[in-house]
């Protein structure tokens, strides 16, 4: 049997992020229109800021994209303080196989958040989540480009953006906005992508924990 995939749900995504000025969640509401073009079901959820019922949605999700501002060369206080809040999922495997991307922002150019979007991706395996890249090529990097160009920063682990500090949250960078819109829709056809083949073929699907083999 053909499976085109048109029978298959929208893949429903969460947006987990942590924004303490603002500037991330502005770039989290790009990621979630990113992945509402591409047609997934999506919900945003301030993870300082959680009740019962996120839990949930996060949970029940096809996939989840982790975001956070770098505060010292790291994920935040917050976000960190969610991701311990997962340790009971985490053994128990309630994330396993979930799809899993992963965006920042930082005030320095650099500003040592390669670190910030390690730590999403490490998070994300140690829940055996699947890890989906940028899927860019590095823009601004030649005589030619500029910092209007998409992934201007040239990250491919996840999207890496850049706020100056003194900028209001709706003055992200507008590349940046793009880049982060570019992840929410790839990571969206990546999970679809995974559903259909999961629909098709029984052999697609995840095993649980237990029945993995041990060599
Ligand atoms: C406690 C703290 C630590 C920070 N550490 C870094 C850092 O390590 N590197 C950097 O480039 N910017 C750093 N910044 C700047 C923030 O990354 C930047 O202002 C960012 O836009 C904040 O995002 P938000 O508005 O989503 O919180 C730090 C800011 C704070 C408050």
């Amino acid at each position: 049997m053909k499976h085109n995939g048109s029978d298959i749900a929208a893949p429903s995504l969460a947006i987990a992020y942590h924004s303490g000025f603002g500037h991330t969640a502005s770039l989290a509401a790009a990621v979630a229109a990113g992945a509402a073009e591409a047609g997934a079901d999506v919900r945003m959820i301030a993870v300082d800021r959680m009740g019962e019922t996120d839990w949930d949605v996060l949970d029940a999700a096809d996939g989840i994209v982790f975001g956070s501002a770098t505060y010292m060369g790291n994920v935040s206080a917050a976000f960190q303080s969610f991701a311990e809040q997962t340790g009971r999922r985490c053994i128990e495997g309630t994330w396993r196989d979930k799809v899993a991307a992963g965006f920042t922002n930082s005030g320095a150019k650099s500003g040592d958040k390669l670190n910030t979007l390690l730590s999403l991706a490490v998070f994300a395996a140690q829940h055996h989540m699947h890890w989906v890249n940028l899927g860019l090529p590095p823009g601004w990097n030649s005589s030619t480009s500029g910092e209007d160009d998409l992934n201007r920063l040239g990250f491919f682990i996840g999207a890496g953006a850049q706020t100056d500090v003194d900028a209001n949250s709706d003055q992200v960078h507008p590349s940046d906005v793009r880049t982060c819109r570019h992840l929410g829709w790839r990571v969206a056809h990546v999970t679809r992508q995974l559903n259909v083949g999961r629909a098709a073929s029984p052999v697609a699907s995840a095993p649980g924990a237990s029945s993995a083999p041990a060599h």
